[in-house]
């Protein structure tokens, strides 16, 4: 056979033409696809008497009835600074530690919505709807309203020592059985009714019980480091976000100690050496 490099180049060319050109398709396939789906789902969540209740920074949230049941479904919806592969990765990571944590979560009685339905497909999570509840961070706000600055009163104070007590028994029960939580804020916890108690009984946050939101970022791991630095966020957010209530961190960690004492050494060894970094990043700037 005789070599001719003429004809292997233009083999060459065509055959980068031709997979240049399925490729293309395929691509202009997709987002087509995809836009349709996307328009298809919204009316079919609205479609199904699901209204948008919230927007947050990563997923929408719809409430309406799943299974004759109050339920949230919460939608993780794309960002489009994030290159199309990753973001549906990242999505579907999000949603399977959400579900996970969640399902165990509920088995070491851990009080958090209960899990309906996961659909990795589009993101999104089919959950109890937590009613007659409040974010800790609302109640917060809340009470520190109806509190006059220079009169830290007795009963205002209780009710801080009650809701600090029940964060740092939750945060203690959630790392006793290695559930890092990864965004502990005031806005990841509702104050909700107690479960067995009858609705008619409930006469507000005051008696609620702490109920744990959001575990997109959680994992499971019995690392002392994992544990302090999930403390540290918490700590963090409660500067940043109620920065007039100094002694709340305290008082979570006196409890966290006092309910987790295998543990808690370690762990608190752990969080001085987070803030010691934190400290020497902010002071290198
Ligand atoms: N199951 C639920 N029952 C009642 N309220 C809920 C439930 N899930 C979420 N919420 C409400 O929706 C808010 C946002 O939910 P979530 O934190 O899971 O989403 P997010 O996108 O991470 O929001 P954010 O960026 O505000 O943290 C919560 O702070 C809470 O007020
Ligand atoms: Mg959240």
């Amino acid at each position: 056979m005789v070599f001719r490099p003429k004809v292997l180049v233009l083999t060459l060319v065509s055959l980068t033409f031709v997979r240049f050109r399925s490729l293309l398709r395929c691509l202009i396939r997709r987002t087509i696809c995809r836009n349709i789906l996307v328009a298809g789902e919204m009316s079919h969540l609205v479609e199904h008497g699901f209204q948008l209740m919230k927007q947050g920074a990563e997923a929408k949230l719809y409430s309406g009835v799943y299974l004759e049941k109050p339920a949230i479904v919460k939608e993780r919806f794309s960002k489009a600074y994030r290159h199309s592969i990753l973001d549906s990765t990242i999505t579907k990571e999000r949603t399977k530690s959400e579900a996970k944590a969640l399902l165990k979560s509920q088995l070491c009685d851990i009080r958090t919505p209960t899990l309906y339905f996961v659909d990795y497909q589009n993101g999104r999570i089919y959950m109890e709807h937590v009613l007659n509840s409040v974010t800790v961070k609302e109640y917060i706000v809340d009470i520190n309203n109806k509190t006059d600055e220079n009169n830290e009163d007795d009963g205002y104070m209780t009710l801080l020592k009650r809701l600090t007590d029940k964060i740092g028994t939750v945060l203690a029960m959630m790392h006793r059985n290695n559930i890092i939580h990864g965004d502990l804020t005031t806005s990841n916890m509702l104050l909700a009714k107690p479960e067995e108690l009858d609705p008619k009984e409930y006469d507000g946050p005051d008696n609620g019980e702490i109920v744990m939101l959001d575990f997109g970022l959680s994992r499971v791991d019995n690392s002392a480091e994992d544990k302090g630095v999930d403390l540290y966020v918490l700590e963090r957010a409660l500067i940043s976000t109620h920065s007039t209530l100094p002694h709340m961190f305290e008082n979570i960690l006196q409890v966290y100690q006092a309910q987790n004492k295998g543990q808690s050494k370690d762990v608190l060894i752990k969080l001085e050496e987070i803030r010691l970094r934190g400290r020497k990043r902010t002071m290198v700037g």
